[in-house]
Protein backbone atom coordinates (compact mmCIF):
# COMPACT_ATOMS: atom_id res chain seq x y z
CA UNK A 1 0.00 0.00 0.00
CA UNK A 2 2.99 2.39 0.77
CA UNK A 3 4.23 2.48 -2.88
CA UNK A 4 0.39 2.79 -4.08
CA UNK A 5 -0.12 5.90 -1.58
CA UNK A 6 0.97 8.64 -3.42
CA UNK A 7 -1.11 7.52 -6.72
CA UNK A 8 -4.67 7.50 -5.00
CA UNK A 9 -3.54 10.87 -2.66
CA UNK A 10 -2.87 11.93 -6.58
CA UNK A 11 -5.91 10.64 -7.83
CA UNK A 12 -7.53 12.77 -4.37
CA UNK A 13 -5.67 15.54 -4.98
CA UNK A 14 -7.35 16.16 -8.59
CA UNK A 15 -10.48 15.23 -7.05
CA UNK A 16 -10.28 18.01 -4.77
CA UNK A 17 -9.29 20.53 -7.47
CA UNK A 18 -12.03 19.31 -9.74
CA UNK A 19 -14.26 20.36 -6.67
CA UNK A 20 -13.05 23.96 -5.97
CA UNK A 21 -13.79 24.00 -9.80
CA UNK A 22 -17.16 22.52 -9.71
CA UNK A 23 -18.23 25.17 -6.79
CA UNK A 24 -17.36 28.46 -8.80
CA UNK A 25 -20.99 27.93 -10.35
CA UNK A 26 -24.44 27.23 -9.61
CA UNK A 27 -24.71 24.87 -12.33
CA UNK A 28 -21.68 22.31 -11.53
CA UNK A 29 -21.93 22.92 -7.57
CA UNK A 30 -23.24 19.55 -7.31
CA UNK A 31 -20.73 17.85 -9.29
CA UNK A 32 -17.80 20.16 -7.74
CA UNK A 33 -19.49 18.15 -4.33
CA UNK A 34 -19.18 14.57 -5.58
CA UNK A 35 -15.56 15.10 -6.62
CA UNK A 36 -15.03 16.30 -3.32
CA UNK A 37 -16.66 13.71 -1.32
CA UNK A 38 -15.09 10.83 -3.55
CA UNK A 39 -11.98 12.51 -2.64
CA UNK A 40 -12.19 12.45 0.47
CA UNK A 41 -13.48 8.82 0.44
CA UNK A 42 -10.37 7.79 -1.33
CA UNK A 43 -8.17 9.82 1.16
CA UNK A 44 -9.33 8.59 4.08
CA UNK A 45 -8.88 5.19 2.90
CA UNK A 46 -5.91 5.25 1.29
CA UNK A 47 -4.48 6.01 5.06
CA UNK A 48 -5.81 3.70 7.10
CA UNK A 49 -4.68 1.14 4.45
CA UNK A 50 -0.92 2.72 5.25
CA UNK A 51 1.11 0.43 7.40
CA UNK A 52 1.94 2.67 9.60
CA UNK A 53 -1.36 2.67 11.36
CA UNK A 54 -1.26 0.06 13.86
CA UNK A 55 -4.41 -0.20 15.45
CA UNK A 56 -8.09 0.72 14.54
CA UNK A 57 -9.33 0.44 18.06
CA UNK A 58 -9.49 4.52 18.50
CA UNK A 59 -10.37 5.24 14.85
CA UNK A 60 -13.20 3.32 13.62
CA UNK A 61 -15.37 4.80 16.96
CA UNK A 62 -13.97 8.05 15.93
CA UNK A 63 -15.01 8.12 12.59
CA UNK A 64 -18.02 6.71 13.62
CA UNK A 65 -18.70 9.48 16.06
CA UNK A 66 -17.58 12.66 14.20
CA UNK A 67 -19.35 10.97 11.39
CA UNK A 68 -22.61 10.52 13.00
CA UNK A 69 -22.64 14.25 14.36
CA UNK A 70 -22.05 15.71 11.46
CA UNK A 71 -24.52 14.19 9.44
CA UNK A 72 -27.23 15.25 11.76
CA UNK A 73 -25.76 18.81 12.19
CA UNK A 74 -25.70 18.77 8.46
CA UNK A 75 -29.31 17.21 7.96
CA UNK A 76 -30.89 19.74 10.70
CA UNK A 77 -28.75 23.35 9.56
CA UNK A 78 -30.77 25.96 7.81
CA UNK A 79 -29.03 27.53 5.24
CA UNK A 80 -29.09 31.33 7.33
CA UNK A 81 -27.17 29.43 9.63
CA UNK A 82 -24.47 27.90 7.27
CA UNK A 83 -22.02 30.49 8.28
CA UNK A 84 -21.83 30.05 11.93
CA UNK A 85 -21.85 26.17 11.19
CA UNK A 86 -18.61 26.73 8.88
CA UNK A 87 -16.85 28.94 11.92
CA UNK A 88 -17.47 26.29 14.31
CA UNK A 89 -16.08 23.49 12.25
CA UNK A 90 -12.71 25.48 11.53
CA UNK A 91 -12.78 25.62 14.88
CA UNK A 92 -12.05 22.28 15.06
CA UNK A 93 -9.52 22.24 12.43
CA UNK A 94 -7.54 24.66 14.22
CA UNK A 95 -7.63 22.46 17.87
CA UNK A 96 -6.43 19.17 15.81
CA UNK A 97 -3.45 21.11 14.50
CA UNK A 98 -2.96 22.01 17.99
CA UNK A 99 -3.19 18.71 19.03
CA UNK A 100 -1.06 16.81 16.05
CA UNK A 101 1.75 19.41 17.11
CA UNK A 102 1.24 19.30 20.78
CA UNK A 103 2.03 15.22 20.07
CA UNK A 104 4.64 15.60 17.43
CA UNK A 105 6.53 17.99 20.23
CA UNK A 106 5.85 15.29 22.98
CA UNK A 107 7.22 12.22 21.14
CA UNK A 108 9.03 13.04 17.96
CA UNK A 109 10.51 9.57 18.03
CA UNK A 110 6.94 8.27 16.91
CA UNK A 111 6.68 11.03 14.27
CA UNK A 112 10.25 10.25 12.83
CA UNK A 113 11.54 13.92 13.33
CA UNK A 114 13.99 13.33 15.65
CA UNK A 115 14.24 12.53 19.80
CA UNK A 116 13.01 14.53 22.39
CA UNK A 117 15.39 17.19 22.93
CA UNK A 118 16.90 17.05 19.69
CA UNK A 119 13.99 17.59 17.22
CA UNK A 120 15.08 18.42 13.63
CA UNK A 121 14.89 22.12 13.22
CA UNK A 122 12.42 22.93 10.23
CA UNK A 123 10.36 20.49 11.69
CA UNK A 124 9.80 22.43 15.13
CA UNK A 125 9.41 25.60 13.07
CA UNK A 126 6.15 23.91 10.80
CA UNK A 127 5.38 22.05 13.95
CA UNK A 128 5.73 25.86 15.63
CA UNK A 129 3.78 27.63 12.59
CA UNK A 130 1.17 25.12 12.73
CA UNK A 131 0.25 25.27 16.45
CA UNK A 132 -0.01 29.12 16.39
CA UNK A 133 -2.06 29.39 13.61
CA UNK A 134 -4.15 25.97 15.00
CA UNK A 135 -4.76 28.38 18.24
CA UNK A 136 -5.71 31.35 16.35
CA UNK A 137 -8.08 29.44 14.56
CA UNK A 138 -9.60 27.69 17.21
CA UNK A 139 -10.46 30.28 19.77
CA UNK A 140 -11.21 33.50 16.50
CA UNK A 141 -13.64 30.72 14.89
CA UNK A 142 -15.24 30.01 18.56
CA UNK A 143 -15.64 34.01 18.63
CA UNK A 144 -17.46 34.36 15.02
CA UNK A 145 -19.10 31.60 15.87
CA UNK A 146 -20.40 33.22 19.05
CA UNK A 147 -20.96 36.55 17.19
CA UNK A 148 -23.18 34.65 14.48
CA UNK A 149 -25.08 32.39 16.69
CA UNK A 150 -26.23 35.68 18.63
CA UNK A 151 -24.29 34.00 21.96
CA UNK A 152 -22.23 36.71 21.96
CA UNK A 153 -22.96 40.52 21.01
CA UNK A 154 -22.51 41.09 17.30
CA UNK A 155 -21.37 44.66 17.98
CA UNK A 156 -17.48 45.35 17.76
CA UNK A 157 -15.95 45.52 21.03
CA UNK A 158 -13.13 48.25 20.92
CA UNK A 159 -10.96 49.93 23.61
CA UNK A 160 -7.89 51.83 24.13
CA UNK A 161 -4.41 50.55 22.56
CA UNK A 162 -6.21 47.58 21.25
CA UNK A 163 -4.12 47.74 18.08
CA UNK A 164 -0.96 48.37 19.18
CA UNK A 165 -1.95 45.63 21.78
CA UNK A 166 -2.91 42.77 19.08
CA UNK A 167 0.92 43.74 17.06
CA UNK A 168 2.82 43.64 20.43
CA UNK A 169 0.65 39.97 21.26
CA UNK A 170 1.61 38.81 16.88
CA UNK A 171 5.18 40.38 17.71
CA UNK A 172 5.71 38.47 21.08
CA UNK A 173 4.29 35.27 19.42
CA UNK A 174 7.07 35.55 16.30
CA UNK A 175 9.91 35.57 19.17
CA UNK A 176 8.31 32.61 21.08
CA UNK A 177 8.24 30.88 17.92
CA UNK A 178 11.94 31.75 17.26
CA UNK A 179 13.01 31.14 20.98
CA UNK A 180 11.05 27.70 20.59
CA UNK A 181 13.23 26.55 17.30
CA UNK A 182 16.23 27.63 19.96
CA UNK A 183 15.41 26.43 22.43
CA UNK A 184 12.95 23.51 22.24
CA UNK A 185 11.87 24.38 25.13
CA UNK A 186 8.29 22.72 26.79
CA UNK A 187 7.55 26.14 27.96
CA UNK A 188 8.11 28.30 25.70
CA UNK A 189 5.73 25.64 23.71
CA UNK A 190 2.75 25.92 26.00
CA UNK A 191 3.59 30.38 26.63
CA UNK A 192 3.67 30.46 22.36
CA UNK A 193 -0.38 27.79 22.31
CA UNK A 194 -1.70 30.40 25.38
CA UNK A 195 -0.19 33.64 23.44
CA UNK A 196 -1.67 32.50 20.37
CA UNK A 197 -5.48 31.71 21.71
CA UNK A 198 -5.26 35.04 22.91
CA UNK A 199 -4.76 36.65 20.14
CA UNK A 200 -7.54 34.68 18.16
CA UNK A 201 -9.71 36.17 20.62
CA UNK A 202 -8.68 40.13 20.60
CA UNK A 203 -8.44 39.64 17.16
CA UNK A 204 -11.70 38.54 16.30
CA UNK A 205 -13.71 40.69 19.09
CA UNK A 206 -13.07 44.14 17.57
CA UNK A 207 -15.12 42.92 14.28
CA UNK A 208 -18.57 43.95 14.08
CA UNK A 209 -21.13 41.75 12.43
CA UNK A 210 -21.33 42.90 8.68
CA UNK A 211 -17.80 41.77 8.61
CA UNK A 212 -17.94 38.52 10.00
CA UNK A 213 -18.76 36.56 6.63
CA UNK A 214 -15.56 37.63 5.67
CA UNK A 215 -13.85 37.02 8.73
CA UNK A 216 -15.60 33.06 8.44
CA UNK A 217 -13.57 33.16 5.26
CA UNK A 218 -10.01 33.91 6.39
CA UNK A 219 -10.45 31.82 9.44
CA UNK A 220 -11.01 29.08 6.69
CA UNK A 221 -8.35 30.25 5.22
CA UNK A 222 -5.92 29.88 8.45
CA UNK A 223 -7.58 26.74 9.02
CA UNK A 224 -6.27 25.50 5.57
CA UNK A 225 -2.80 26.74 6.21
CA UNK A 226 -2.46 25.32 9.74
CA UNK A 227 -3.57 22.03 8.37
CA UNK A 228 -0.62 22.28 5.74
CA UNK A 229 2.20 23.27 8.50
CA UNK A 230 0.80 19.53 10.10
CA UNK A 231 0.81 17.99 6.91
CA UNK A 232 4.72 18.60 6.66
CA UNK A 233 5.31 17.45 10.48
CA UNK A 234 3.51 14.07 9.50
CA UNK A 235 5.18 13.69 5.78
CA UNK A 236 1.95 13.55 4.51
CA UNK A 237 1.88 14.75 1.06
CA UNK A 238 -2.12 14.77 0.52
CA UNK A 239 -3.06 17.23 4.03
CA UNK A 240 -0.24 19.44 2.49
CA UNK A 241 -1.85 19.84 -0.96
CA UNK A 242 -5.25 19.82 0.93
CA UNK A 243 -4.06 22.36 3.11
CA UNK A 244 -2.57 24.67 0.49
CA UNK A 245 -6.09 24.22 -1.50
CA UNK A 246 -7.69 25.41 1.46
CA UNK A 247 -5.96 28.55 2.40
CA UNK A 248 -5.34 29.92 -1.39
CA UNK A 249 -9.56 29.26 -2.25
CA UNK A 250 -10.45 31.22 1.11
CA UNK A 251 -7.90 33.89 1.14
CA UNK A 252 -9.06 34.35 -2.52
CA UNK A 253 -12.62 34.14 -1.19
CA UNK A 254 -11.56 36.87 1.49
CA UNK A 255 -10.32 39.32 -1.25
CA UNK A 256 -13.48 38.70 -3.53
CA UNK A 257 -15.64 39.79 -0.55
CA UNK A 258 -13.81 42.81 0.46
CA UNK A 259 -13.89 43.77 -3.18
CA UNK A 260 -17.28 43.48 -3.26
CA UNK A 261 -17.71 45.81 -0.27
CA UNK A 262 -14.76 48.24 -1.62
CA UNK A 263 -13.32 47.59 1.97
CA UNK A 264 -9.50 46.68 2.04
CA UNK A 265 -8.72 43.40 4.03
CA UNK A 266 -6.79 45.25 6.79
CA UNK A 267 -9.59 47.36 7.29
CA UNK A 268 -11.66 44.37 8.00
CA UNK A 269 -8.89 43.48 10.63
CA UNK A 270 -8.99 46.36 12.24
CA UNK A 271 -12.56 46.19 12.68
CA UNK A 272 -14.81 48.24 14.11
CA UNK A 273 -17.44 48.50 11.40
CA UNK A 274 -20.96 47.51 11.31
CA UNK A 275 -23.02 45.85 14.39
CA UNK A 276 -26.53 44.96 15.59
CA UNK A 277 -29.44 45.16 12.97
CA UNK A 278 -30.99 48.47 13.93
CA UNK A 279 -34.14 50.57 14.32
CA UNK A 280 -37.67 49.86 14.17
CA UNK A 281 -39.82 51.41 11.78
CA UNK A 282 -40.86 54.69 13.56
CA UNK A 283 -36.70 54.97 14.20
CA UNK A 284 -35.99 55.38 10.70
CA UNK A 285 -39.07 56.76 8.90
CA UNK A 286 -38.90 59.37 11.34
CA UNK A 287 -41.48 62.42 9.48
CA UNK A 288 -40.50 61.54 6.00
CA UNK A 289 -43.32 60.34 3.60
CA UNK A 290 -43.78 56.77 2.84
CA UNK A 291 -45.91 55.06 0.32
CA UNK A 292 -47.10 51.86 1.48
CA UNK A 293 -48.62 49.48 -0.47
CA UNK A 294 -50.29 45.86 -0.54
CA UNK A 295 -49.78 42.61 -2.27
CA UNK A 296 -53.13 43.49 -4.44
CA UNK A 297 -51.30 46.93 -5.61
CA UNK A 298 -48.08 45.02 -6.05
CA UNK A 299 -49.99 42.29 -8.42
CA UNK A 300 -51.69 45.13 -10.23
CA UNK A 301 -48.26 46.98 -11.10
CA UNK A 302 -46.03 43.99 -11.79
CA UNK A 303 -49.44 42.55 -14.09
CA UNK A 304 -48.96 45.89 -16.28
CA UNK A 305 -45.65 45.78 -16.36
CA UNK A 306 -43.30 45.05 -20.02
CA UNK A 307 -40.33 43.97 -17.10
CA UNK A 308 -39.49 42.85 -14.12
CA UNK A 309 -36.35 42.87 -12.43
CA UNK A 310 -36.35 40.78 -8.91
CA UNK A 311 -33.35 42.30 -6.37
CA UNK A 312 -32.84 39.17 -3.51
CA UNK A 313 -31.20 40.11 -0.67
CA UNK A 314 -30.82 37.98 3.27
CA UNK A 315 -34.39 38.57 3.86
CA UNK A 316 -35.37 35.94 1.04
CA UNK A 317 -32.82 33.63 2.48
CA UNK A 318 -34.43 34.38 6.50
CA UNK A 319 -37.95 34.21 4.90
CA UNK A 320 -37.21 31.13 2.60
CA UNK A 321 -39.47 33.05 -0.17
CA UNK A 322 -37.33 32.09 -3.28
CA UNK A 323 -39.93 29.08 -4.46
CA UNK A 324 -42.95 32.12 -4.09
CA UNK A 325 -40.44 34.21 -5.90
CA UNK A 326 -40.20 31.48 -8.94
CA UNK A 327 -44.15 31.03 -8.99
CA UNK A 328 -44.68 34.79 -8.97
CA UNK A 329 -42.48 34.85 -11.90
CA UNK A 330 -44.03 31.96 -13.93
CA UNK A 331 -47.24 33.76 -13.54
CA UNK A 332 -45.75 37.26 -15.02
CA UNK A 333 -44.06 35.35 -17.65
CA UNK A 334 -46.94 33.60 -18.76
CA UNK A 335 -48.86 37.03 -18.59
CA UNK A 336 -46.10 38.30 -21.12
CA UNK A 337 -43.90 39.84 -18.80
CA UNK A 338 -39.66 39.85 -19.09
CA UNK A 339 -38.56 38.69 -15.90
CA UNK A 340 -34.78 38.74 -15.02
CA UNK A 341 -33.25 38.14 -11.55
CA UNK A 342 -29.83 40.44 -10.35
CA UNK A 343 -27.50 39.37 -7.98
CA UNK A 344 -25.27 41.54 -6.03
CA UNK A 345 -21.82 39.69 -5.38
CA UNK A 346 -22.30 40.17 -1.13
CA UNK A 347 -26.04 39.71 -1.36
CA UNK A 348 -27.23 37.74 1.44
CA UNK A 349 -24.21 36.23 3.84
CA UNK A 350 -22.47 33.95 1.82
CA UNK A 351 -20.93 34.32 -1.69
CA UNK A 352 -23.30 32.88 -4.16
CA UNK A 353 -26.07 32.67 -1.28
CA UNK A 354 -28.82 33.55 -3.95
CA UNK A 355 -27.73 31.73 -6.61
CA UNK A 356 -27.65 28.47 -4.60
CA UNK A 357 -31.51 29.94 -3.13
CA UNK A 358 -32.54 30.19 -6.54
CA UNK A 359 -30.90 27.29 -8.24
CA UNK A 360 -32.89 25.68 -5.49
CA UNK A 361 -36.33 27.12 -6.55
CA UNK A 362 -35.41 25.85 -10.59
CA UNK A 363 -35.21 29.60 -11.57
CA UNK A 364 -33.73 29.39 -14.45
CA UNK A 365 -29.56 30.03 -15.05
CA UNK A 366 -30.19 32.27 -18.09
CA UNK A 367 -32.72 34.85 -16.46
CA UNK A 368 -29.71 35.36 -13.37
CA UNK A 369 -27.67 38.07 -14.11
CA UNK A 370 -24.54 39.44 -12.22
CA UNK A 371 -24.41 43.04 -10.84
CA UNK A 372 -22.11 44.47 -13.63
CA UNK A 373 -24.36 42.78 -16.42
CA UNK A 374 -27.77 44.19 -15.33
CA UNK A 375 -27.34 47.55 -14.16
CA UNK A 376 -27.53 48.91 -17.09
CA UNK A 377 -30.84 47.48 -17.58
CA UNK A 378 -32.59 49.54 -14.66
CA UNK A 379 -33.75 52.30 -16.48
CA UNK A 380 -35.50 50.31 -19.02
CA UNK A 381 -37.18 48.59 -16.68
CA UNK A 382 -40.85 49.32 -15.30
CA UNK A 383 -40.55 47.18 -11.74
CA UNK A 384 -37.89 46.56 -9.66
CA UNK A 385 -39.21 44.10 -6.94
CA UNK A 386 -36.86 44.14 -4.08
CA UNK A 387 -37.00 41.01 -1.82
CA UNK A 388 -35.41 41.39 1.63
CA UNK A 389 -32.33 42.79 -0.06
CA UNK A 390 -31.34 46.41 1.56
CA UNK A 391 -28.05 47.77 1.87
CA UNK A 392 -27.11 45.95 -1.60
CA UNK A 393 -29.18 48.92 -3.30
CA UNK A 394 -28.35 52.16 -1.25
CA UNK A 395 -27.73 54.91 -2.99
CA UNK A 396 -25.32 56.34 -0.55
CA UNK A 397 -23.10 53.93 -1.08
CA UNK A 398 -22.64 56.36 -4.12
CA UNK A 399 -23.57 59.61 -3.21
CA UNK A 400 -22.68 59.69 0.36
CA UNK A 401 -18.98 60.25 1.41
CA UNK A 402 -19.38 59.88 5.04
CA UNK A 403 -21.35 56.75 4.63
CA UNK A 404 -19.62 53.66 6.34
CA UNK A 405 -20.65 51.69 2.67
CA UNK A 406 -19.42 54.81 0.30
CA UNK A 407 -17.62 52.68 -2.57
CA UNK A 408 -19.46 50.06 -2.27
CA UNK A 409 -20.73 49.16 -5.79
CA UNK A 410 -24.83 48.74 -5.83
CA UNK A 411 -27.48 47.66 -8.24
CA UNK A 412 -28.86 50.84 -9.48
CA UNK A 413 -32.35 50.27 -9.15
CA UNK A 414 -33.77 53.53 -7.93
CA UNK A 415 -33.72 54.19 -12.04
CA UNK A 416 -36.31 52.07 -13.01
CA UNK A 417 -39.42 53.40 -12.79
CA UNK A 418 -41.31 51.48 -9.79
CA UNK A 419 -39.41 50.32 -7.05
CA UNK A 420 -41.25 47.52 -4.80
CA UNK A 421 -39.39 47.15 -1.39
CA UNK A 422 -40.32 43.97 0.26
CA UNK A 423 -39.27 43.84 3.83
CA UNK A 424 -40.96 43.70 7.41
CA UNK A 425 -40.28 47.34 8.57
CA UNK A 426 -38.37 50.45 7.70
CA UNK A 427 -35.49 49.51 9.39
CA UNK A 428 -31.51 48.43 8.68
CA UNK A 429 -29.91 46.06 6.83
CA UNK A 430 -26.67 44.50 8.11
CA UNK A 431 -24.89 47.41 7.83
CA UNK A 432 -26.40 49.35 10.20
CA UNK A 433 -27.72 52.31 8.25
CA UNK A 434 -30.78 54.22 6.78
CA UNK A 435 -31.89 53.45 2.93
CA UNK A 436 -32.80 56.76 1.49
CA UNK A 437 -34.86 54.57 -1.07
CA UNK A 438 -37.63 53.60 1.33
CA UNK A 439 -38.55 57.35 0.97
CA UNK A 440 -38.25 58.01 -2.93
CA UNK A 441 -41.18 59.12 -5.12
CA UNK A 442 -40.97 56.07 -7.22
CA UNK A 443 -40.60 53.26 -4.02
CA UNK A 444 -43.71 51.72 -2.92
CA UNK A 445 -43.18 49.71 0.89
CA UNK A 446 -44.63 46.36 0.80
CA UNK A 447 -44.00 45.77 4.47
CA UNK A 448 -44.23 42.14 5.57
CA UNK A 449 -42.22 38.69 5.80
CA UNK A 450 -41.12 38.01 2.58
CA UNK A 451 -42.46 34.98 1.64
CA UNK A 452 -45.91 35.53 2.75
CA UNK A 453 -46.05 38.79 0.92
CA UNK A 454 -44.85 36.69 -2.59
CA UNK A 455 -47.24 34.34 -1.80
CA UNK A 456 -50.20 37.01 -1.59
CA UNK A 457 -48.98 38.40 -4.58
CA UNK A 458 -49.39 35.38 -6.19
CA UNK A 459 -52.80 34.90 -5.49
CA UNK A 460 -53.49 38.18 -6.05
CA UNK A 461 -52.31 37.48 -9.27
CA UNK A 462 -53.99 34.60 -10.10
CA UNK A 463 -57.53 35.79 -8.90
P1 LIG B 1 -29.25 43.45 4.29
O1 LIG B 1 -28.72 44.76 3.90
O2 LIG B 1 -28.77 42.82 5.52
O3 LIG B 1 -30.84 43.62 4.34
C1 LIG B 1 -31.66 42.54 4.52
C2 LIG B 1 -33.05 43.06 4.82
O4 LIG B 1 -33.91 41.94 4.84
C3 LIG B 1 -33.17 43.73 6.16
O5 LIG B 1 -33.18 45.13 6.03
C4 LIG B 1 -34.46 43.18 6.76
O6 LIG B 1 -35.36 44.24 6.96
C5 LIG B 1 -35.00 42.26 5.65
N1 LIG B 1 -35.56 41.02 6.18
C6 LIG B 1 -35.06 40.20 7.13
N2 LIG B 1 -35.88 39.17 7.32
C7 LIG B 1 -36.92 39.32 6.49
C8 LIG B 1 -38.09 38.57 6.23
N3 LIG B 1 -38.38 37.44 6.89
N4 LIG B 1 -38.95 39.03 5.28
C9 LIG B 1 -38.69 40.19 4.63
N5 LIG B 1 -37.59 40.93 4.83
C10 LIG B 1 -36.72 40.51 5.76
O7 LIG B 1 -29.04 42.36 3.13
P2 LIG B 1 -28.50 42.52 1.65
O8 LIG B 1 -29.17 43.68 0.97
O9 LIG B 1 -28.62 41.17 1.07
O10 LIG B 1 -27.00 42.95 1.84
C11 LIG B 1 -26.04 42.06 2.39
C12 LIG B 1 -25.25 42.73 3.50
O11 LIG B 1 -24.41 41.74 4.13
C13 LIG B 1 -24.34 43.82 2.98
O12 LIG B 1 -24.20 44.82 3.94
C14 LIG B 1 -23.02 43.08 2.80
O13 LIG B 1 -21.88 43.92 2.81
C15 LIG B 1 -23.06 42.17 4.02
N6 LIG B 1 -22.11 41.07 3.81
C16 LIG B 1 -22.40 40.11 2.91
C17 LIG B 1 -21.46 39.14 2.64
C18 LIG B 1 -21.72 38.11 1.60
S1 LIG B 1 -20.49 37.27 1.06
N7 LIG B 1 -22.90 37.92 1.10
C19 LIG B 1 -20.24 39.13 3.31
C20 LIG B 1 -20.00 40.14 4.25
C21 LIG B 1 -20.95 41.11 4.48
P3 LIG B 1 -36.54 44.09 8.04
O14 LIG B 1 -35.89 43.75 9.33
O15 LIG B 1 -37.21 45.41 8.03
O16 LIG B 1 -37.43 43.00 7.54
Amino acid sequence: METLAPLFYLVASVCFIMALRGLSGPETARTGLLFGMAGMAIAVVTTLMMPIVASYWWIIPAIVIGGSVGTGIALKIKMTDLPQLMAAFHSLVGLAAVFVASAAFTNPEAYGIGVAGDIKTASLIEMALGVAVGAITFTGSIIAFGKLQGLISGKPVTFPMQHPLNAGLGLLMLALIVMLCTTESGFVFLLLIGVALALGILMIIPIGGADMPVIVSMLNSYSGWAAAGIGFTLHNNLLIIVGALVGASGAILSYIMCKGMNRSFLNVLLGGFGGEQAAGPAAAAGDRAVKIGSAEDAAYIMKNAASVIVVPGYGMAVAQAQHAVREMADILKKEGVTVKYAIHPVAGRMPGHMNVLLAEASVPYDEVFELEDINRDFPMTDVVYVIGANDITNPAAKNDPSSPIYGMPVLDVEKAKTVLFVKRSMGSGYAGIDNPLFYGDNTMMLLGDAKKMTEDIVKALEH
